[in-house]
């Protein structure tokens, strides 16, 4: 029990006005050292799911049921100024774009002060060795000339780097990586890939990494989560995965991508579309577009059923477990 750093149980977010919920019952653990990968479709609730983490959802939308244990402590039951303490301190985020959530004004090295000044004791001398070591870290090069330097002074992936290195200035347990790098060239999303992946080595932290990217689910995570119209529908260590993909919606995510580097939304040769979460169908959420539906399929909603390799698929024809 004590390796397991992040338990999601049985978690219900939704729209506080409308009703609606957007994301359905999740489940989801993280181990220390893991890196656990979320994919699925643009709009699925992965974002959503990593917000309510870190209780950062949107004014309107609110975690109606469930529980988000870390290290065993509940965070849904804490305070706002509780739950400061443990943002950055001990889980962190890093979103896809770093240039919108660096402020544009303030030089790159006292942003990742910041973080220090939050929390830890260090001396405002010390901060800024600190600062400087965690830009080395991180693969900076000429960290201190880049310290006095703004945000727009740096490459997209200079900047990601800059953001990694604020994540991990208080040395949080967890990391949450919102599509860290879809919005960089090829070479610099490998390398900052290459970078999260030696944290985790060199300082035991376990990551959450949230992609649409089939290619780097397979090529960082240890375990995959796949999410289809809010709920988790496959969950397989990444190995099996891709091995033996079991839910027809898996399946035809893997098959339809003849080109691993292609992203999901681009391939979308499942025919139909996702259900709205305004109009949520009766039973299965993918039964509308999978060639094996049947009636019961479109009348009651199959559990996520736990089979002999250790994969837990939401549909009816791995009920009797293989
Ligand atoms: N502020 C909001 N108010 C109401 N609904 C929202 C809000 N933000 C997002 N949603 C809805 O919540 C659902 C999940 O969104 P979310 O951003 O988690 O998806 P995602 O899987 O991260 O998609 P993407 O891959 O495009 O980032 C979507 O249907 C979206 O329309
Ligand atoms: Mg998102």
């Amino acid at each position: 029990m004590e390796d397991i750093v992040l338990q999601v149980k049985d978690v219900t977010i939704g729209d506080k006005k409308s009703g609606y919920s957007i994301v359905d019952k999740v489940n989801i653990e993280v181990k220390k050292q893991q890196i656990v990968g979320i994919v699925g479709e643009s709009g699925c609730g992965k974002s959503m799911t990593s917000l309510a983490i870190m209780q950062l959802m949107p004014v309107n939308i609110a975690i109606k049921e469930g529980q988000i244990l870390f290290s065993g402590e509940e965070l849904t039951a804490l305070k706002e100024k509780e739950l400061r303490k443990v943002r950055g301190k001990d889980i962190s985020m890093i979103f896809q774009e770093p240039v919108r959530a660096l402020h544009p004004l303030h030089k790159v090295g006292k942003q990742i002060e910041e973080s220090l000044k939050i929390h830890t004791n260090l001396s405002k001398e010390d901060r800024k060795k600190q600062t400087i070591s965690l830009m080395k870290s991180v693969g900076i090069p000429d960290a201190e000339m880049r310290y006095d330097q703004y945000p727009h002074q740096l490459s997209g992936g200079l900047n990601q780097r800059i953001m990694i290195a604020m994540a991990i200035a208080a040395d949080p347990s967890l990391i949450i990586a919102d599509e860290p790098t879809t919005a960089l060239d090829v070479t610099i999303q490998a390398q900052i890939l290459q970078l999260l992946r030696s944290l985790r080595e060199r300082r035991g932290v376990s990551i959450i990494l949230i992609s649409h990217d089939l290619a780097v689910i397979c090529e960082n995570c240890d375990y995959v989560y796949v999410m289809y119209c809010g709920q988790i529908v496959e969950e397989a260590d990444v190995r099996t995965f891709f091995q033996s993909p079991k839910h027809p919606y898996t399946q035809a995510l893997i098959q339809a991508s003849p080109d691993p580097e292609k992203k999901i939304d681009q391939l979308m040769a499942i025919k139909g579309t996702v259900p709205s979460i305004e109009n949520i169908p009766e039973g299965c959420r993918f039964a509308e577009r999978c060639p094996h539906k049947t009636e019961r399929c479109t009348k009651v909603e199959p559990k996520l059923y736990e089979q002999n390799d250790g994969t837990k698929v939401k549909c009816f024809l791995f009920e009797e477990g293989r």
